[in-house]
């Protein structure tokens, strides 16, 4: 069970929030790419799922969804910069626009990882980075995303798909405890 308890969250983010910040990264989006182009999102499991499933649903272009899983944080609150491919398992993707889809960037080992392996076992006709939270502060590569929603500050948060020890992914806001 979690030592942490929900009551206990301070609100960085609401859930009115998170939503027309969806809605407003889904319009760029839409507009970047147009109608015709098709476009494979790349759902980063399992953090990303919460935001990648509400921001398919206002993309208006051709979408594909595909799920890998990695893992760099076990239940601990800091980034072991050690990230695992837990399953890469991915279609031919040569032709396609790719859009990675993530929860959040921290310090960009994850992203890094990732981009690399794409782009080089893969080689896509493009390949973009959403992610919903953007730590700058925290970054230890030259990763940036390409659309993000929020810039917080290098703090532990949780909800819209972020957990703590396995918890809370399901919140529809973004919280955080205080200390
Ligand atoms: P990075 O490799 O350090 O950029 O970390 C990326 C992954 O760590 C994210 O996809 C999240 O799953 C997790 N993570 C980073 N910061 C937080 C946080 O504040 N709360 C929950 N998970 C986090
Ligand atoms: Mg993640």
């Amino acid at each position: 069970m979690q030592d942490r308890k929900v009551e206990d969250l301070k609100i960085l983010f609401t859930q009115a929030q998170v939503s027309s910040k969806v809605k407003e990264l889904a319009d760029k989006i839409n507009d970047d790419y147009g109608l015709k182009e098709e476009l494979v999102l790349i759902c980063v499991l399992k953090g990303s799922s919460v935001f990648c499933c509400d921001l398919s649903k206002h993309l208006k272009m051709p979408v594909q969804m595909e799920f890998i899983r990695v893992s760099s944080y076990g239940n601990n609150k800091t980034s072991s910069g050690n990230v695992q491919a837990l399953d890469l398992t991915l279609p031919h993707l040569e032709d396609k626009n790719v859009l990675i889809v993530e929860d959040i960037i921290d310090t960009g080992c994850t992203m890094k990882f990732l981009t690399d392996i794409l782009c080089r076992t893969h080689k896509p006709k493009s390949l973009k980075v959403v992610t919903f939270l953007n730590k700058k502060m925290a970054r230890k590569t030259d990763i940036e995303p390409d659309y993000y929603g929020f810039e917080i500050d290098d703090k532990f948060v949780v909800g819209y798909g972020l957990d703590y020890e396995g918890y809370m992914r399901n919140l529809p806001y973004i919280g955080y405890f205080e200390n």
